[in-house]
């Protein structure tokens, strides 16, 4: 029996916890079957002529491999931008303010409810297209810009059709809990009843999301409001996200636990007392600098205590067009460092390993391991800590979806 794809004289950052840095392997070999890592170890210990091991050889010449990038937090179908909001937060308005004045997140929900189906998709191709050029394998695309039954619906087909159309895997997420759309003005928990009595049950039928997301805030909702739409998730058995302690702390990162979140997401403002939950829970602390970065945010997530508890900390685009019209997760990975402090093995786990676990995907993908999919980037890297020193560069020689090597 012969492998079907063998990578030799290649380093390898396997991303494996609780090795060498990174999971280093030098003077390495990957072999693929069927998609998936068959064989990973050393050079030498290959037994026999590559020629004879597999139908497909590639000499990398000392390039290293990461297992391949996972932007596991984006909400990359949409209608419209918001440039002019963001002309407006330079001359001094918040987030907020645009946000309670009717604009924000609901302007995009003009613009969303607007497009057909053929814009929102062709609106997002460009966007996709530039992830998967950095080395993104998998993606995670969230709803929240139809706040009605059919808009979200088209949200989430249009992000489903996207992973049909392009070697990139799509994991979705319902996200109706995003803001309280103008049909239900001054009636948020009437809202909140609309989305799990009629959003989510046709959302679990149809099996259009893969989990369940919200956004707790002052600016979005309650506690109250958003353990509703926790508790009717899992009662469909959907997986649960949460946009957490973005603007202020509502203990949102806690509540995430107490219903066994994958990840709560952005944290700038998580206690200790919820950094202690999460770490009971085994969420992930989903890091977005993008957000941090566009709205000139001071509060910085609690990395430390984070690290102390144990909590994984990945790290993600956010890729939106209000907090975060971003399309680089190598940018995040600079920013993760600059901004948050994390180390560059740390901000390279947060796109791989931990990344992998914020979608419930650890077992599947985001380390070089026997048995996992082969999905990996080649890089011309000397080093892997270049990934996140250098900015707006992309040393991408190509990556490997389902063992496949991809033209972008
Ligand atoms: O993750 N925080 C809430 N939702 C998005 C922003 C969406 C928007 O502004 O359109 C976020 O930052
Ligand atoms: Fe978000």
């Amino acid at each position: 029996m012969m492998w079907d794809v063998l990578w030799l004289d290649a380093r390898l950052a396997t991303m494996t916890a609780g090795g060498r840095p990174y999971g280093m392997l030098e003077d390495g070999a990957i072999a693929v079957q069927d998609g998936r890592i068959a064989w990973i170890g050393r050079h030498d210990d290959l037994e026999g002529p590559p020629a004879a091991l597999a139908k497909q050889v590639h000499w990398i010449d000392g390039r290293w491999i990461t297992p391949g990038f996972i932007d596991c937090h984006t909400h990359l179908v949409y209608g419209g931008n918001r440039a002019r909001e963001f002309e407006q937060r330079l001359e001094g308005a918040s987030y907020a303010e645009i946000a309670r004045a009717g604009g924000g997140i609901l302007s995009t929900v003009r613009a969303t409810r607007e497009a057909d189906d053929a814009a929102l998709y062709r609106d997002a191709v460009p966007r996709l297209k530039a992830l998967m050029a950095e080395g993104v394998t998998t993606v995670e695309i969230k709803s929240g810009y139809g706040l009605e039954s059919a808009a979200e619906a088209r949200q989430l087909s249009v992000a489903r059709r996207l992973g049909e159309s392009f070697p990139i895997e799509v994991i979705t997420t319902f996200l109706g809990a995003h803001a309280l759309p103008p049909e239900f003005e001054g009636d948020a928990d009437g809202y909140i009843s609309y989305v799990i009595e009629t959003m989510l049950p046709d959302v679990a039928e149809t099996g259009l999301a893969d989990a369940v997301d919200a956004f707790c805030e002052t600016i979005a909702f309650t506690p109250e409001q958003t353990e509703r739409v926790l508790s009717a998730a899992r009662r469909h058995d959907l997986p649960v996200k949460l946009h957490a302690d973005q603007l202020s702390d509502l203990g949102g990162a806690g509540l995430a636990a107490k219903y066994g979140a994958l990840s709560a997401d952005h944290v700038e403002y998580t206690s200790e007392e919820s950094v202690a939950a999460m770490a009971r829970a085994g969420t992930v602390a989903t890091l977005l600098p993008g957000a941090f970065y566009c709205l000139r945010e001071t509060q910085q997530p609690p990395v430390a205590a984070f690290r102390r508890a144990g909590v994984p900390m990945a790290l993600a685009t956010d890729s939106n067009p209000g907090s975060s019209p971003v399309t680089s997760l190598l940018l995040m990975l600079s920013m993760g460092c600059t901004l948050f402090r994390l180390t560059p093995e740390e901000a390279l786990a947060g796109v791989t390993r931990n990344a992998a676990r914020a979608l419930g995907l650890a077992d599947d993908r985001g380390t070089l391991e026997v048995g996992k999919r082969a999905d990996l980037c080649v890089w011309d890297i000397d080093h892997p800590a270049e990934l996140a020193y250098r900015v707006g560069f992309n040393p991408l020689a190509y990556a490997v979806k389902d063992g496949r090597v991809r033209q972008v």
